[in-house]
């Protein structure tokens, strides 16, 4: 399979990138208008949030054709024209395949609702008395997994909104369909794909209550899961493209399986469990300071694990679901340019494939709303119900949606100072986060300093040194709860990464192989102290070292 290991990518939401004819939504024009931006950061591809034919209720994660675009978006020409622009600068262009589900106005459920028993078999529906779901499972936005339609007198299930119903993958004929639609997709020109909690399409055989869960431990990483992949990707003669399996809940070992280099399956994928560091009793709807132990102890299984097993990871920490980092992990106000390198710095030398979300680039933060009527995703707004009706304030209730909601990271791309940040002439479909004037693109392009610039060079040591393409990782100081360290090595090149979680001086051992290190990169100016092998960091510093031959 290719090697996808010095390549950096790009995630673009096109809503809130770029609005090129200012009715306040982004749009794929927007998104061309951005490319040599896109070019002069130096990342590969770009993959775009789905930008199909979709009623909206989860931005376009609930599909209604896979093969048109939401008039929103613009047009087939629009896109055709980006990818013809996005090849003439060497950038592919990666799509987002939502293959568990499909929107209840799609053609297929359309049809399974008034009747044909062809269609209700792309789903996943089943008899039952409308006071009784087939099981209890919960909906990953909350309530019942499962809605009853009286006219069939069945329910469907959704794991996710009720106007998302689960396909069902035990139908070789939904297979056919949706191998149809990346065969469509390839002879346009995309160069990869991006699959949607793909780790949920196998159902299982019996189907029971959870008595200890919501449900997922009886379908995540399901029983054909790999077989399902496997042919998909075979069948699409997709082996050599760039893959990433959007993987909820999963496992190390199901990770080494569907990105394992002998297994044929994916280039890379994502996991979260180091997203959750910060979820009181792994609920996200509790607040709770993060765990840097828990976080240490994540990584050093899930890069080490990966090394071990020959498979790869994708490398990130935000995206369109994700608070912003700088605000969970970093600090905002006194440390808002260290914390937002030292934690860009920390993830993009792991080992793995990095990504970057929009904005990540410049430092953009939560936006901090305060009344409910700025939100906009489903998933925030059926959850400040369900807390409200837990018996939480609605202070309470917006205070967590202000550190949790999917809404922190879908605000306008922060282009300028302008009104509208530069995103919109035209008030835009959700609100800009208050601190446009200080971060934003244009601004950082002045700086010789910003993280910017920081991003782009990370990018740029990918490309140069091997070391940091290909190189082994090894965890350092495993029991400082202050300091996440580990090296990189490659034959005789090694380097050297330590950083600083807190916004405070902290120490570590630094061994004596490492003191004549050359520091290729930091977040400070000054010089570090090394006082007989006690290196001590400044708030959210980064350093890192280089020996040996490059
Ligand atoms: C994961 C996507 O990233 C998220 O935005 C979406 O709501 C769910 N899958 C359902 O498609």
């Amino acid at each position: 399979m290719t090697d996808f290991s010095n390549k950096v990518i790009y995630q673009i939401y096109p809503k809130s990138f770029n609005d090129s004819d200012g009715d306040g939504i982004g749009d794929l024009r927007g998104v061309t208008e951005k490319l040599d931006y896109l070019k002069d950061l130096g990342v590969d591809y770009l993959w775009l949030t789905p930008f199909f034919l979709s009623p909206q209720r989860d931005n376009g994660y609930d599909v209604a054709d896979y093969r048109n675009i939401d008039p929103m978006f613009g047009t087939m020409e629009d896109l055709d024209n980006l990818i013809a622009e996005s090849e003439k600068r060497n950038i592919g262009l990666m799509f987002d395949m939502v293959f568990n589900h499909t929107s209840t106005s799609h053609e297929w459920f359309r049809r399974a609702l008034a009747g044909e028993k062809k269609y209700q078999d792309y789903y996943i529906f089943k008899e039952g008395s409308p006071n009784q779901p087939p099981t209890n499972w919960q909906s990953k936005f909350g309530g019942s997994a499962w809605e009853y339609v009286p006219s069939l007198s069945k329910w469907y299930l959704h794991l996710f909104d009720v106007t998302q119903a689960d396909l069902n993958w035990e139908n070789p004929e939904v297979k056919e369909e949706l191998k149809e639609v990346i065969r469509f997709w390839k002879a346009k020109g995309v160069k990869g794909f991006r699959f949607d909690v793909v780790n949920l399409i196998s159902k299982p055989e019996i189907w029971e209550d959870d008595f200890e869960g919501d449900g997922r431990r009886f379908y995540t990483d399901g029983p054909h899961v790999h077989e399902y992949l496997k042919e998909l990707v075979h069948d699409t003669e997709i082996e050599e493209y760039v893959t990433v399996g959007e993987m909820s809940s999963t496992t190390l070992d199901h990770c080494i399986r569907y990105s394992g280099l002998e297994e044929k399956e994916l280039s890379m994928c994502f996991n979260f469990h180091h997203l959750k560091v910060d979820y009181k009793n792994g609920n996200k709807w509790e607040l709770m300071e993060p765990d840097y132990m828990e976080l240490k102890a994540l990584f050093e299984k899930w890069q080490t694990g990966m090394q071990i097993g020959n498979a790869w990871n994708a490398l990130f920490w935000c995206n369109h679901d994700q608070p912003r980092i700088v605000s969970r992990l970093g600090n905002e106000e006194k440390y808002w340019k260290e914390s937002a390198k030292m934690l860009a710095g920390m993830i993009h030398l792991m080992r793995g494939t990095p990504y970057i979300y929009q904005g990540e680039e410049i430092g953009m933060t939560n936006p901090h709303y305060t009344s409910i009527e700025q939100y906009v995703d489903v998933e925030s707004r059926n959850y400040y119900e369900i807390l409200l009706k837990e018996g939480k304030t609605k202070a309470e209730a917006l205070e967590i949606l202000a550190a949790r909601s999917r809404d922190n990271s879908r605000t306008p791309m922060q282009w300028t100072d302008e009104r509208y940040c530069g995103f919109s002439k035209t008030e835009p479909w959700i609100p800009v986060s208050d601190n446009f004037d200080k971060i934003n693109v244009e601004r950082q392009k002045q700086d010789k300093n910003s993280i910017l610039k920081f991003y782009k060079k990370l990018i740029m040591l990918r490309k140069e040194k091997e070391v940091i393409a290909k190189g082994n990782i090894e965890f350092m100081e495993t029991e400082n709860a202050d300091v996440l360290a580990y090296t990189r090595c490659l034959g005789k090149q090694q380097i050297f990464i330590c950083c600083n979680f807190r916004g405070a001086e902290s120490q570590m051992e630094l061994t004596q192989e490492w003191m004549s290190g050359t520091k290729i990169l930091g977040n400070y100016e000054v010089n570090h102290e090394n006082n007989h092998g006690l290196l001590t960091l400044h708030p959210y510093e980064i350093i890192v070292l280089e020996k040996g031959e490059d």
